[in-house]
């Protein structure tokens, strides 16, 4: 299928983009759809894997049977073997009746594993059998049973080092993978980053009806598209609903309000992450200029992000107004056209997170700062914000905390705090 026939397929499964890897998955995600051969979807965390299955399923033979989407990382190892074959009354303590089972359940239709990678080697036994004659056996049972099920299955990298590490079968890899779907990282989508972030603006924008959608700058643009994003399309999803939410007085992402939100200009290098510098296409001082701009306003951001922890240590807000103290830092090039916007410090948001944590002590003699209610006011949205993309978060990957993390792209120990704070633990 050439891109304008894969239009109609993106308009109703709300796919955005038009490069060529994205366009190519598609291609082959419409073409093996008839046939029963196993899939193997591979990609980074958050590319957009999840749809793939879905539109193999739903432009299959199979359509109007069943599909179940299952994600065997969410699934606790004592419980896996009879959620996907089922068990019989009484196998084990807790078994009062007896359970069909998705392979059972899904007869004729169409399984999506879900991070399979981290299914356990004995169940990856279990699928091997069931995948090479459609046979198994629940748990609890010496009976074999039968089923019809074309699987579908995805999977992060990290495959690659389970392989190596000897915890997921290489039979069960290459049964798998008889046709395999990559999908692309976002920072090699080109301009499709933009049609993204365009996409994800215009649809917070009216879903909380704003008078105005968020828009890029050109340099923010640049940036967007030369930055790294380790958490793909939904780093970028999440970036733009909380840029959209919390931009009050213009609705202009330039490169600082980018930076706010740590979205720098990265590529990969050996391993580790380095500013681009080469390769702008823009006149070498120019390029250089804003390589040093970019690089002071990192290290003041993570100045700012030592003075949070500071001021979270400590439990009080007297020093929510020293970012100002770090300015004098910050010397910016005469020429450089973005300079202005240097005075970073009152526009980075470090207050509100501060406020939030802990609530100004304040004594009798004490007078309020005249931003006292301005900082409580932007506080408790960014609190209720927060807490709603943490309860999300939670939620979709089922009160794992490591992977809500992840997803967040905060550490669990971050995570773990906010728990406490919001009052969440009961999830
Ligand atoms: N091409 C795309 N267009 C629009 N939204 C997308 C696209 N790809 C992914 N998304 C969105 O990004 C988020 C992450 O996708 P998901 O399929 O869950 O990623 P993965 O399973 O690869 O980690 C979801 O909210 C999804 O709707
Ligand atoms: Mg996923």
């Amino acid at each position: 299928m050439d891109a304008k026939e894969l239009q109609p397929i993106k308009q109703r499964y709300g796919i955005a983009g038009n490069c060529e890897a994205l366009n190519h998955a598609l291609d082959t995600a419409m073409q093996v759809a008839k046939t029963d051969l196993s899939v193997l979807i591979t990609g980074e965390s958050g590319v957009g894997k999840e749809v793939i299955p879905r539109l193999i399923h739903d432009n299959s033979l199979r359509r109007t049977r069943k599909y179940f989407a299952i994600n065997c990382g969410s699934i606790p190892e004592g419980t896996i073997d009879s959620e996907l074959f089922g068990h019989e009354k009484g196998s084990f303590t807790g078994a009062i009746g007896e359970h069909e089972g998705y392979f059972g359940a899904a007869n004729g239709g169409t399984l999506f594993l879900d991070e399979v990678g981290e299914l356990p080697l004995s169940t990856q036994a279990r699928l091997l059998r069931v995948l090479e004659n459609g046979e198994y056996i629940r748990v609890g049972s010496s009976e074999v049973r039968k089923t019809n099920v074309r699987v579908v299955a995805a999977t992060n990298v990290n495959i690659q080092a389970a392989l190596r590490d000897g915890k997921f079968r290489e039979d069960l890899y290459y049964r798998l993978n008889t046709i395999h779907i990559k999908m692309p990282p976002l920072r090699e989508r080109g301009d499709d980053i933009l049609l993204l972030f365009k996409k994800f603006a215009m649809e917070i924008a009216a879903k909380y009806q704003m008078p105005e959608r968020i828009t890029l700058s050109p340099d923010a643009e640049e940036v967007m598209k030369r930055y790294k994003w380790p958490g793909n399309i939904r780093q970028l999803k999440n970036v733009t609903e909380q840029m959209s939410v919390l931009m009050r007085d213009s609705r202009l992402v330039t490169p600082e309000v980018l930076s706010e939100y740590e979205i720098w200009p990265t590529i990969e290098e050996k391993g580790g992450l380095v500013r681009v510098s080469e390769g702008t296409g823009e006149a070498p001082t120019y390029a250089s200029e804003r390589e040093m701009l970019f690089k002071m306003i990192n290290a003041l951001h993570i100045e700012l992000k030592e003075l949070k922890q500071h001021i979270s240590s400590s439990g009080t807000v007297q020093t929510v107004n020293v970012p100002a103290v770090t300015t004098p830092a910050v010397t910016v090039p005469a020429t450089v056209s973005v300079s202005p916007t240097v005075e970073v410090p009152p526009a980075v948001s470090v207050s509100p997170v501060v406020t939030v944590t802990h609530a100004p002590k304040m004594t009798e003699h004490d007078e309020p700062t005249p931003y006292a209610e301005e900082y409580v006011e932007e506080s408790l949205s960014l609190a209720d914000h927060e807490k709603r993309l943490i309860i999300k978060a939670l939620e979709k990957n089922r009160g794992r905390r490591k992977r809500a993390a992840d997803e967040l792209h905060i550490s669990e120990r971050t995570l773990y705090r906010k728990i406490k704070e919001y009052g969440l633990d009961e999830m």
